[in-house]
């Protein structure tokens, strides 16, 4: 008999799920009189709901504490799914991913070709990791404003200037849901005897269906990080990071370039570097929630992904019929991703976005120019036709003359770097006024959210282009983020000896 808490009968392919609904079972059946975390002992009479289907990974979900049996089988299903031969599920999102692919990747000092169209959490990874970033960047389609892929050229230029490089580490599809042909990527990395590295954190359905581009891993990558809460319907915070760990198709270059670094992807090196800053305390109902998205996509992912390719393309068309507005569209565009271009409408995003909220449909990002909702394998025909009537309802308020789009401070960072962004974390910091740091070394990581790519990060000159871009997106309404001083008005620099 299917337990109405799995509608779809995923617990049959899906251990952590099962493990769930039999532990959260015997919980509310009373059963249980836990002497082990978490400390709410499943009573809902003091802190009440809010912690409903909380379940431990160890002790709880997974049957013997730490044996990571029903985890190991669990996470074993989603390496076959996307054709990995190491995967692991994380509670922590991509941050975390991020982070252990970049404490996995090469040694304190090493060089690692790197974009900077990079989330924040990358960048704290190379701090964590103290690789040395060599920066490639997005080219930007003046028409949009918006960021496109890194060119392949610009990664194979860095990796001959930088032969001791110990990676590729790129972000595809980007924030908005352009993509690069990594395909080029990962041959010029593997040219090099290096391995390709993909932020995937949007691309969960990558791959599921044959009007989508094929995920990292089947591009030729050799690991990919991903989320599985921001496409799939998994709980807040769950990500799987996914490896290949062989060295056979890299070419007899790569061969020995491994033998030369055999920590590179190696599982055991990928293992230790996830768990370092991992939880030791992993939310059962986060790694549950993983494994039931992974055997959701395995069954009905192609229907799924057909959805939401579909809804996605009646999106587009119904905003193309408002006047003066454009969506992101075409080859090298993910198409699941609905990217609204406000610039021809007048309309201010900000404005937009506060009406949005006010109406209970909060998108993930909003700038001057660009809307980006996030449509995902949970929506359909009425959600998607809803949101689209109403953004245009809302747009026909803020209308205003047409302007040309600007291009977003985090898509036109070009980074001075005077030192290793390592270095700059540990170093003493000392607060200077906005126009006596310009010309000083930033100490602090300084992002517009979303999308959280920094503009200045920790090492990097503090520019005048930089504080004016970063006034811009403040003063356009944008947050700034992760900054001592989000009014602008101070930054810390590195102290002077
Ligand atoms: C490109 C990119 N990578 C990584 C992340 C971090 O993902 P998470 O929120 O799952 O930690 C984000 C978050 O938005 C992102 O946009």
């Amino acid at each position: 008999m299917t337990d109405p808490r799995d509608p779809r009968g995923l617990a049959a392919d899906a251990p952590l799920l099962d493990g769930w609904l039999r532990f959260t079972a015997r919980a509310s059946a009373g059963e249980l009189t836990p002497m082990s975390v978490p400390g709410h002992k499943q009573r809902r009479d003091l802190t009440g709901d809010v912690t409903a289907g909380d379940a431990p990974l160890y002790g709880g979900v997974d049957t013997i504490k730490h044996a990571d049996e029903l985890l190991a089988d669990a996470e074993g299903r989603a390496a076959r799914l996307w054709g990995a031969d190491w995967c692991r599920f994380s509670v922590a999102g991509s941050t975390h991913g991020n982070q252990a692919l970049a404490l996995a990747a090469g040694e304190p000092g090493r060089p690692i070709v790197i974009t900077r169209a990079l989330h924040r959490s990358l960048l704290l990874g190379l701090v964590l990791a103290g690789l040395d970033p060599v920066w490639v960047l997005p080219g930007v389609d003046p028409a949009t404003g918006l960021p496109g892929p890194v060119p392949v050229a610009a990664v194979r230029d860095a990796l001959a200037r930088h032969p001791d490089a110990c990676a590729v580490f790129l972000g595809d599809p980007s924030y908005v849901g352009t993509t690069g042909d990594l395909a080029g990527h990962a041959a010029a990395a593997h040219q090099a005897g290096v391995p390709l590295l993909v932020d995937a954190a949007w691309a969960a359905h990558l791959g599921f269906h044959p009007g989508l581009p094929p995920h990292a891993l089947a591009a030729g990558a050799d690991a990919m990080v991903t989320s599985a809460h921001k496409v799939l319907p998994a709980y807040t915070q769950g990500a799987l990071v996914l490896a290949r760990t062989d060295t056979g198709r890299l070419g007899s270059a790569g061969r020995d370039r491994a033998r030369l670094h055999p920590a590179r992807l190696d599982p055991a090196r990928l293992d230790r570097a996830f768990e370092a800053t991992h939880t030791t305390s992993p939310a059962g109902a986060i790694m549950a929630s993983i494994d039931a998205a992974r055997a959701l996509l395995a069954r009905d992912g192609e229907d799924l992904c057909g959805r939401l390719l579909r809804v996605v393309a009646a999106a587009r068309d119904r905003l193309r019929q408002v006047p003066g507005l454009d969506v992101l569209d075409g080859p090298g565009v993910e198409p699941a991703k609905l990217v609204v271009l406000l610039a021809g409408t007048g309309a201010h995003g900000i404005a937009v976005e506060n009406d949005l909220i006010a109406a209970g449909m909060p998108v993930e990002m909003a700038d001057r120019d660009t809307i980006i909702p996030i449509v995902t394998l949970a929506d359909d025909d009425d959600t998607v036709a809803r949101f689209t009537a109403t953004l245009a309802g809302i747009i026909e308020a803020h209308r205003g003359p047409p302007r040309q789009p600007v291009p977003a401070a985090s898509w036109t960072v070009i980074p001075e770097m005077a030192m290793p962004p390592r270095e700059a974390f540990f170093r003493p910091n000392e607060t200077r006024s906005a126009a006596a740091a310009v010309g000083r070394v930033s100490g602090e990581l300084v992002a517009p959210y979303p999308p959280g790519v920094p503009v200045l990060a920790p090492g990097e000159v503090i520019t005048a282009e930089a504080l004016e871009a970063l006034r811009a997106a403040q003063a356009d309404g944008g947050r700034i983020a992760y900054a001592a001083d989000p009014t602008l008005a101070t930054f810390q620099v590195i102290a002077r000896s």
